[in-house]
């Protein structure tokens, strides 16, 4: 369809109001002629205007009608160019949206791509290096046994060096998790959670954290773990920069939608720490890649802040259809999307 074409489905679309307003014009038009022939308005007309006829008033009438028609018309050319108009806004909304759906598969396909490759990294760094430095782990072993009676210097750099590769293993592992959560693929969603939160845990241990895990996660689509997990890991990451020691609440529920089958999941966390005023730029990508993860499954994704009153993000993850299950409502403070 051409964008500036009216076409057939526009003039159905017409108002309903069009044949009120046809009717009270001929109505009124009507009432009209009923009243002049009542009262001989040509002839009133005349009289009064006879004693001014060098100014030409009686030919007043027809100069209306063709001001009336004029305008008419005028009103017309108006009426269909807003008509075109409209269509043109509603190709450009149909383009939007499939931009805007373009856009979500990217969006995914780039997240399964970096999945992969952070995946393809972890199994890299653990099958390569760990086994390398396994190997020089034990020679270094071997070399302090050697050396232990006949050798001190010899047998001291080979303790140092057993100390850099267990420094480097330590290294490597921590890399690997953060490629890779550990337990994803082995345990599932919410013993990765568990160990992830376990890990903040020990890291922070000014901050509390409890996480509320309801529902059947065992179906889910590795996307939907990774970025669930991704999600939670992101929020842990700013306590630990903005709200060291806080109360952190995570839930995260699955609720049975009208048929009875696992439907939407729902993550929110909450902490008590100082929170942000939202109305002030952000600099930062951590909650805009939030956002991104979340509207690429075709969820939604919202945070709520005041300062001195907490943080909150809730996030909504659509398994099979959207909008079917309760979710924890929002606090008062000033919630946006991000
Ligand atoms: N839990 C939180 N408490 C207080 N402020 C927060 C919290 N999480 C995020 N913010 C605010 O939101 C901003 C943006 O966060 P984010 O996008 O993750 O970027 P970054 O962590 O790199 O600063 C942060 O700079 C901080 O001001
Ligand atoms: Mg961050």
């Amino acid at each position: 369809m051409r964008p500036d074409s009216v076409t057939g489905s526009d003039v159905q679309a017409r108002p309903p109001t069009v044949l009120r307003d046809l009717l009270v014009v001929a109505g009124s038009t009507l009432g009209a002629a009923a009243a002049c022939i009542t009262f001989d308005f040509g002839e009133l007309a005349y009289q009064v205007t006879r004693g001014a006829e060098r100014f030409q008033l009686d030919e007043l009438p027809p100069t209306l009608c063709v001001l009336a028609s004029g305008l008419a018309w005028f009103a017309w050319r108006r009426y269909r160019e807003s008509q075109r108009e409209v269509v043109r806004r509603r190709a450009l909304e149909q383009q939007a949206e499939r931009l805007l759906a373009e856009n979500r598969r990217l969006a995914t396909q780039l997240i399964d791509a970096q999945e992969n490759e952070r995946r393809h990294l972890a199994r890299e760094l653990h099958d390569e290096l760990g086994q390398y430095l396994n190997a020089m782990s034990l020679d270094a072993a071997r070399i302090r046994d050697l050396s232990a009676s006949d050798a001190p210097e010899v047998h001291r750099l080979s303790l140092a060096l057993m100390q850099c590769a267990q420094h480097v293993y330590r290294a490597i592992g921590g890399m690997i998790r953060r490629l890779r959560p550990s337990g994803l693929d082995e345990f599932g969603l919410p013993g990765a959670l568990e160990h992830c939160v376990d890990g903040w845990r020990e890291r922070l241990p000014h901050a509390s954290f409890a996480l509320n895990v309801d529902g059947d996660f065992s179906t889910l689509t590795d996307a939907q773990n990774i970025t669930l997990y991704r999600l939670v890991q992101e929020g842990l990451t700013n306590i630990s920069k903005f709200a060291r020691q806080a109360r952190v609440e995570i839930y995260l529920v699955r609720a049975r939608d009208e048929s009875g089958e696992p439907g939407e999941i729902v993550v929110t966390m909450t902490d008590d720490g100082p929170g942000v005023d939202l109305a002030q730029p952000r600099e930062g990508l951590g909650l805009i890649g939030m956002r991104e993860r979340v509207e690429a499954l075709g969820g939604e994704f919202h945070i709520a802040s005041e300062p001195g009153r907490g943080f909150l993000f809730c996030a909504r993850v659509p398994t099979r259809r959207l909008g079917t299950a309760a979710t924890p409502g929002f606090p008062s403070p000033a919630s946006q999307t991000v």
